[in-house]
This record gives structure tokens, sequence and C-alpha cells, in this order.
């Protein structure tokens, strides 16, 4: 049994308008530690409803999410969320931020501080945890939401295109430090983007959806991401003709797939 079991997940929203959405449809999906699920498909295919349940946030209407033997009713520490809007206070100092669900839970002042600092240098941002969040750049501030997820120390990490807003540069350089964080602590990630070759630098396991209903349409397992860690050398990995090959593949489904609002 895996660590994470999403088993016949659906999710219909009721009293929509013109009656209700399917917004999932029969999910099935299975994380271990040290897996990388990241998914990939047209807007309004289910994504968020999917890491939603997940989280907590909601509940499916059938199926179940189970993690380490226990259902999945509601938000928790063993999960940790960053979205692409990172909502840090911006009353509070970039290591206060990252403390912030550690006071929530009563730990202690000097162990939170110490915590949130060792995930503070995990993103590289240890010379930084006494600037207000205000004075540090966008870039900056989506690695505080990211040490502030693993602060909790969480089992999965959930993320919501959280690279979505930023530059080219930049974003290339959050997947090479997310990839490192990954393999690093070996969390199962579950982590949604548009960015075809973003899905393919950094899964292992990628699923393709579809919309009307929401299900899992294909399912590639890649290690592209490993091989960066073994190199170092993102350009050369993602100029592989493997790798060009799949992103036109999956390209090409998501372009085809029918509903499609935005792709790639
Ligand atoms: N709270 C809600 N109430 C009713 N319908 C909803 C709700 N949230 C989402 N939906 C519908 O469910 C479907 C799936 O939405 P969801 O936000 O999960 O898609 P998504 O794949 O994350 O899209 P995007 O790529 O645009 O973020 C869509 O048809 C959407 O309109
Ligand atoms: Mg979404």
């Amino acid at each position: 049994m895996a660590k994470l079991q999403i088993s016949h997940v659906s999710v219909n929203y009721a009293g929509t308008a013109g009656g209700s959405t399917l917004a999932l449809s029969d999910v099935n999906l299975a994380l271990d530690p040290g897996d990388f699920v990241v998914a990939l498909g047209a807007s309004g295919c289910g994504k968020t409803t999917l890491l939603s349940c997940i989280a907590g946030f909601m509940q499916p209407s059938e199926g179940e999410i189970v993690l380490g033997g226990r259902k999945v009713e509601g938000p928790g520490a063993e999960r940790g969320v960053v979205f692409q809007k990172h909502a840090l206070m911006p009353w509070l100092n970039v290591v206060d931020n990252v403390a912030f669900g550690l006071r929530m839970r009563h730990v202690p002042k000097a162990e939170r501080d110490r915590i949130a600092l060792d995930k503070l240098r995990l993103v590289g941002l240890e010379k930084f945890a006494r600037h207000p969040v205000y004075q540090i750049s966008g870039g900056m501030q989506q690695r505080v939401g990211l040490a502030r997820a693993l602060a909790s120390d969480p089992e999965v990490m959930l993320m919501d295109e959280p690279l979505g807003a930023l530059d080219a540069l930049t974003r290339e350089q959050q997947q090479e430090l997310i990839l490192d964080l990954w393999w690093k602590t070996r969390k199962m990630f579950f982590f949604i983007t548009h960015s075809v070759e973003e899905a393919l630098f950094l899964a292992t396991e990628l699923i393709v959806m579809t919309p009307s209903p929401g299900r899992i349409a294909h399912r590639y397992r890649v290690e592209f991401g490993r091989r960066f860690i073994d190199n170092r050398d993102a350009r050369k990995v993602k100029a592989d003709p493997e790798f060009i090959r799949l992103r036109e593949e999956i390209l090409q489904l998501i372009h085809s797939a029918p509903d499609v609002a935005e792709a790639a």
C-alpha cells in the first residue's frame, strides 16, 4: 500500500450555473516517499480540485484519500501547501513568516526559530531572515513560502502553480531548487503546472488530465529530474532528444483535448 493513496475520487460541485459540474471522476493515484507527481492539463480539468481534496480543504463526493494509513478528513500539518500567491504576512519578517505555523501550534520560540532558520538555509535565504518580506523579491518571497511549508516537516508537499508568476530565469532557478529539496528530503510532491517543460523536468510521474469530467487521461514515468541531480546541467537535460520528443507528444495531447481553454 502506497503512503498516499487516492482511490476512486470523484467531486461533483452541485448548484453551479446550468446544474452541477463533475470536476473529478474516478481519479486513482498512489504516491510513495520520493515520488514527484506533476499534474498537467487544460484549465478546468480539476487539478486544483484534486489538490484541495488531498490538502483536506474539501471532501470528495465519492472515494477516499488515505495518507499514512489515516483517511484525510481536513487540513493537517503533515501536508504542506504552496500556492502561486504565497500569502505571506507583510507585518512579519522572513523568519517569523516561516515560523508562523509552528507558532500557531505553540512550538516554543527558540525551537521554532531554530527550525525556521534551518528551512531558510535549505532555500538559500538564511541571510535574509530578519528582512521584512516586502523588501525581498517575488522569487525570494516564493522561497519563503516553500520554507514555511517545509517548517512543519510535512510528508507531502502540495504545490498549485507555485512558479506561475515568476520570470523565466527565476522560474528555472526555482525548479532546480525544488528538485534539490525533493532529493534532500525524499518527501512526496504533488505539483500543478501549465508548463509541459517544467512538468517533464520535475516529475517522476507526470499525469495529463482532461476536463468534463476531470480525469487522468495519460500517465508517464520520467526521470529527467534525477538526471539533473546527477549532472547539475538543466539545459543539457532539457535539450535531450527524449525530453524534446516527450514535450512535443504531451503538448499535442493537451492541444487535442476537448474544451481546451489554455495549455502549454
Ligand atoms: N467551488 C466551486 N464551485 C463550483 N464549481 C467549481 C468550483 N471550483 C471549481 N469548479 C469547477 O470545477 C472544474 C475544475 O476546476 P479546477 O479549479 O479544479 O480546475 P483546474 O484544472 O485547477 O483549472 P486551472 O488550470 O484554470 O487552475 C471547473 O469546471 C470549475 O469551473
Ligand atoms: Mg487550478
